[in-house]
C-alpha cells in the first residue's frame, strides 16, 4: 500500500516502520507524503487505537530529511518544504490517538523532529539524537527549534542546535527527551506494553488529555479553558458514565469510545 512505509495493525496498535534502511530512513518527499496519508488513516480508522513509529534496520530511526532533495532549492521552495513538513508533523502531534516514537538508532534532523512530534519517546540504548542542520548551513525546519525547547529547555536546545552535537540515549533520558531507554530487542515490546494499557482506557478521555496538554504550547489557545471544555465534554460521553459506574459497582469498566 505504501512505497516507503511498512504498517501492521495488531491489537488495535498500528506500527508504522519507515522503510528506507539503505538511506538510514531519510525523509524524502514520498516518506513525508505517506506519513501524512497514514496519519489520515489513523484519524479515520476506528480499529486503530494507538500508534508506534519506528525505523527499519538496526542502525537508524530516521537520519534526517533527505539531503539530496535540498540541492538547488530556492528560498520559496525551502519555505514551502518547511511549511509542508510542519503540517505533517502537526498532524502527528494533534492526533487524538497516542503516537509513540520507538527510536531505534539515529534520530537526526527531521528524525529528531519526527520523534518530538510524537506524544512521547522510547529509545534503544544505541539511539543518538541531534539537530545537525547547521553543518549544512541550515536550521531545523520541521518544528525542531520549537519542540526541542519545549522538551529539554532553551539552553540545552540552543546548545544542541548551534553545536550540531549528538546526544546518546542516556543523556536524552536525563534531559527528559525520552521516557525510557531499553535494549534494542526490547524497544517495540516496551512501546506495545505501554500502549496496551492505554488502549484499555476511555478513548475520548485519552484524546481530550492529549488536546489539553498540547494547548500548553499553542499561543492561540488558553490551556486552562481547553481543559475545562474537555473535562466538561467527557461528562457527555457514555464512557464517563460507564467508568464512574464501574468504579462504584467495583467492576472493570468496558469502554466503547462513545
Ligand atoms: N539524507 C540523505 N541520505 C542520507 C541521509 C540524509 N539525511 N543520512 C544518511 N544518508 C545516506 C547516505 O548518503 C548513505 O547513502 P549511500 O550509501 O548511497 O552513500 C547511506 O544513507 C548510509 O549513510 P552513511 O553516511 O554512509 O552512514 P554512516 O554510518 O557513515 O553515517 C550518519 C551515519 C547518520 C552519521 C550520516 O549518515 C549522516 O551524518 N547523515 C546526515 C545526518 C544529517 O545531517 N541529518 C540532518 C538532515 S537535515
Amino acid at each position: 500500500m505504501y512505497q516507503t512505509l511498512l504498517t501492521s495493525l495488531e491489537n488495535n496498535i498500528l506500527t508504522i516502520t519507515i522503510n528506507r534502511p539503505d538511506k538510514l530512513n531519510a525523509l524524502n518527499k514520498t516518506v513525508m507524503q505517506e506519513l501524512s496519508s497514514v496519519m489520515d488513516e489513523v484519524y479515520n480508522n476506528e480499529e486503530i487505537r494507538s500508534v508506534i513509529i519506528t525505523g527499519a534496520g538496526a542502525k537508524s530511526f530516521v537520519a534526517g530529511a533527505d539531503i539530496s532533495e535540498f540541492v538547488g532549492l530556492s528560498v520559496v521552495e525551502g519555505t514551502t518544504l518547511a511549511e509542508d513538513g510542519q503540517k505533517t508533523f502537526k498532524k502527528i502531534e494533534e492526533s487524538p490517538k497516542p503516537v509513540v516514537a520507538a527510536v531505534n538508532g539515529f534520530a537526526l534532523g527531521g528524525g529528531c523532529e519526527l520523534a518530538m512530534a510524537c506524544h512521547f519517546r522510547i529509545a534503544s540504548t544505541n539511539a543518538k539524537f541531534g539537530q545537525p542542520e547547521v553543518n549544512l548551513g541550515l536550521i531545523p525546519g520541521y518544528g525542531g527549534t520549537q519542540r526541542l525547547v519545549q522538551l529539554i529547555g532553551k539552553g540545552r536546545a540552543i546548545e544542541m542546535i548551534i553545536s550540531a552535537n549528538l546526544i546518546d540515549a542516556n543523556t536524552a533520558l536525563q534531559y527528559g527527551l525520552v521516557n525510557y531507554v531499553v535494549a534494542p530487542e526490547e524497544l517495540l515490546e516496551k512501546a506495545t506494553s505501554i500502549l496496551s494499557v492505554v488502549n484499555t482506557k476511555a478513548p475520548i478521555a485519552v484524546a481530550k488529555a492529549i488536546e489539553s496538554a498540547n494547548a500548553v504550547f499553542n499561543e492561540t489557545k488558553n490551556g486552562y479553558d481547553v481543559e475545562v471544555k474537555s473535562f466538561g465534554h467527557c461528562f457527555g460521553t457514555e464512557d464517563m458514565k460507564e467508568g464512574t459506574s464501574a468504579f462504584l459497582e467495583k467492576r472493570k469498566a468496558s469502554f466503547k469510545g462513545k
